[in-house]
């Protein structure tokens, strides 16, 4: 396959056609860039965050898990910084009524254009009438009480970080850690993005996979090169060819106010290279400030030693939906097969929707019978699909669309001796199985090492 036959548009498709991501409101026009994720999109993105949860808790000791509320006390955003600071310089064309990113029309951003006059850029159309830039605040603003005039104001999380942080006493208290270890947490997070696109790349409700890893200082440096290096694997492990990820170092000037060093995880998307995830050297503002605006002590005391210090912080902070979107991207591959074209979604095994399709080859001669019995001998194991409808081929199309690594086939040979056909998504190979081998066989072949058979 060409590298690049996958295109944003071509995801898109495959994902309102196979039901994985769809506009949400449809039936009502859509409310734009958000998405609802149908019964596929929900088992890949569950599989994700899955093999987020294992990299973090399973593979490790030094690592708890965290499930923080959304709706926080106002204060942590004042501590955060997020009030005063998390903001994008915004310009409005008093004619047409859109607005722009500052920083987009002062760089010339490439497709920037003004909506009247497509061939010049906002502000250099005859009729432009642009504000000066203005800062908006990207956190969604909501009130807590049943009166909104008397309510308080609160804010939806614009990150789960800082409910990680403001735990920080509690995890201490009964986790029995001691630094190094890492509170994780997997979550909804919303900012009104002025500029959201790219299908589930920028929304403004999403779901991030965050890890805040508490270190004695002295370690920090040495700690950033480790979760740097494992968040870069970790893509790998699941799949994701080398060449289309790189790590790119922040410039001074392009460091977050919290950060001494960033380093984001890119993925060539169709788009082109784009972040993935970001690895924070936070230091230890955090727990300084909430300790400032608490009042509470956030601090380690090592009884052994009599030392008492604030942590500094290692973050890792994923998006699961960015993350999705990056495995369909690079999973998705087009192929001629005697003389059609196949499209197929080459996904790890561990995060492809449904594991095994068993398919009776027609609807009579007992094979939708043994097809059903066979399907309820894997379900319990792992995820299933029986389909029984439409000719053989449109089947195995719609499981390579949705990347089922496996289809059990039943045929007149099944009913005479118990065996079945497994056809193998990437190789398109077909062996024949005794049926009831077949949970044990399907087992180890999902359990085994896979690689990208689009690494050459
Ligand atoms: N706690 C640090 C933090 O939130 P971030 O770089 O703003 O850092 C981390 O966000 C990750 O969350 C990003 O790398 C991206 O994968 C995801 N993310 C951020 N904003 C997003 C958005 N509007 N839509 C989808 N994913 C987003």
């Amino acid at each position: 396959m060409p590298e690049d036959a996958v295109t944003m548009d071509k995801i898109v498709a495959l994902c309102k056609r196979r039901g994985f991501i769809f506009a949400s409101s449809e039936i009502y026009g859509g409310i734009g860039s958000t998405y609802d994720y149908g019964h596929y999109g929900v088992l890949l993105k569950t599989n994700v965050k899955n093999e987020w949860w294992r990299s973090m808790l399973s593979e490790r000791d030094d690592i708890v898990a965290l499930d923080s509320a959304i709706l926080q006390h106002p204060r942590v955003w004042e501590a955060s910084g997020h009030l005063a600071g998390f903001t994008d310089p915004m310009v409005d064309c008093r004619t047409c009524k859109e607005r722009f990113r500052a920083d987009h029309l002062a760089e010339r951003a490439p497709g920037l254009a003004c909506p009247r006059k497509p061939s010049k850029p906002p502000g250099e159309g005859p009729d432009c009438d642009l504000t000066a830039a203005r800062d908006f605040n990207l956190m969604f603003k909501t009130t807590v009480g049943p009166v909104e005039e008397t309510g308080s104001v609160a804010y939806l999380r614009p990150e789960t970080a800082q409910g990680i942080f403001i735990n920080f006493k509690n995890v201490l208290q009964f986790s029995r850690k001691k630094p190094p270890f890492g509170i994780a947490q997997v979550g909804k997070s919303f900012r009104n993005e002025i500029t959201p696109g790219n299908f589930v790349f920028r929304t403004r409700e999403f779901e991030q996979m965050e890890m805040e890893f508490f270190v004695p200082p002295p370690e920090a440096p040495a700690w950033y090169e480790t979760w740097k290096a494992e968040r870069f694997d970790w893509y790998q492990r699941l799949g994701i060819r080398p060449e289309k990820l790189r790590l790119r170092e922040h410039g001074g000037g392009e460091l977050s106010h919290y950060s001494s060093a960033t380093a984001d995880v890119e993925y060539r998307f169709p788009i082109g290279w784009s972040e993935l995830e970001g690895v924070a050297n936070r230091g230890d503002f955090d727990l300084t400030q909430h300790a400032l605006f608490s009042g509470e002590k956030l601090e380690y005391y090592d009884q052994p030693t009599g030392e008492r210090y604030v942590p500094h912080v290692i973050e890792p902070a994923a998006g699961a939906d960015r993350a999705t979107l990056a495995f369909l991207a690079d999973a998705y591959d087009e192929e001629t097969v005697e003389g059609e074209l196949r499209t197929v979604l080459k996904l790890h095994p561990r995060l492809a929707p449904v594991k095994v399709a068993v398919l009776p080859l027609v609807r009579k001669d007992g094979q939708p019978e043994m097809a059903r019995e066979l399907f309820a001998a894997l379900r319990g194991t792992m995820q299933s699909e029986l389909d029984e409808g439409g000719s053989i081929g449109k089947r195995y199309r719609r499981q390579d669309e949705i990347g089922t690594p496996y289809c059990v086939t039943v045929d007149h040979q099944s009913i005479e001796d118990r065996t079945v056909t497994v056809r193998e998504r990437d190789s398109l190979t077909q062996e024949r199985v005794a049926a009831d081998a077949l949970p044990g066989h399907l087992a180890a072949r999902l359990s085994a090492p896979w690689r990208s058979p689009k690494l050459r």
